[in-house]
């Protein structure tokens, strides 16, 4: 079996010339035989961009895993699925295109809204080949590849509020983004796990996925934690209950943010590592 991991967009870029970075993520993922893109990153040049310069051929994707319905992971599908110009699978939840926004402080004390959805509408995506395949349970897209489906919350530190915002049902309440999945790939060497923003929590995630395999060893950690946006007293919750895992490597990326990434590599050592553009991982 081999899995290699390359990252196309994220918030840092690497040191090879020409690779630009943004507020983002996605991730190339060669499975032995399969080509499946994690996330696009925003509706920018970037991915194709990036792609071009790390000699990835997006033509060649033959799935999609849009890990949930904001824009700075599935904006940039309407270009990939331009240049790809085939049919092509792409997994998502149900509620992926939900009106989704972030609240943000306005002058004098008013709330503003971000719209932070999917930038393109369904059938726009569909007119240039994107087979959505929706489901929130668990599902093998291919061999030893796993999509949680909607993940349990049942950690209670992971359960804070948050300034985002869904209008379902004509009402603009409160979104703890159910729509949000991850890909668990289990080789040999033990479980992959590859996060998109973490939404539902990392422990959440890290919980869901020994659940749906019954393994306990994790090869690699790999994605977005969403740490970044964590109070100081929940990001210790989340550093001590990291202690907990069997991981072999937490690869951090998009927003895990610097503070979170000193301490983690405090406490991973040689087994932390950051997943910026351009990085490629050998892990099967
Ligand atoms: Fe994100």
């Amino acid at each position: 079996m081999t899995v290699k991991i390359t990252v196309l967009s994220e918030n840092t870029s690497g040191t090879a010339e020409g690779l630009l970075a943004e507020h983002g993520l996605s991730l190339y993922i060669e499975k032995d035989e399969h080509r499946i893109l994690f996330d696009t990153g925003q509706a920018s040049p970037v991915l194709l961009n990036n792609a071009n310069k790390l000699g990835v051929d997006l033509k060649q994707v033959d799935a999609v895993v849009i890990s949930h319905g904001h824009s700075d992971h599935a904006g940039g599908l309407a270009n990939f699925l331009m240049l790809n110009k085939r049919d092509i699978p792409v997994y998502v939840h149900p509620l992926v295109f939900e009106e989704k926004f972030s609240i943000q402080p306005g002058p004098n004390n008013t709330d503003i809204l971000r719209d932070t959805s999917v930038r393109f509408t369904r059938s726009y995506l569909e007119s240039y080949g994107a087979k959505f395949e929706e489901a929130a349970d668990p599902r093998e897209i291919f061999p030893d590849v796993l999509l949680t489906g909607q993940i349990p919350r049942v950690i209670d530190f992971e359960n804070a509020d948050t300034p985002l915002r869904v209008r379902r049902n004509g009402e603009l309440i409160h979104d703890n983004v159910l729509d949000e999945h991850s890909i668990i790939i289990r080789t040999p060497k033990g479980l992959i796990l590859l996060l998109g923003c973490c939404h539902p929590g990392l422990i959440n995630t890290i919980e869901y996925a020994i659940q749906l395999t019954g393994e306990t060893h994790f090869a690699a950690i790999i994605g977005g934690t969403h740490l970044m946006f964590h109070s100081e007293a929940l990001l210790q919750q989340t550093l001590e209950a990291l202690n907990r895992y069997d991981i072999e490597l937490i690869g951090t990326a998009h927003c895990t943010g610097s503070k979170a990434n000193a301490l983690i590599r405090a406490q991973f050592g040689g087994r932390f590592k950051e997943f910026n553009v351009g990085t490629v991982a050998v892990l099967a």
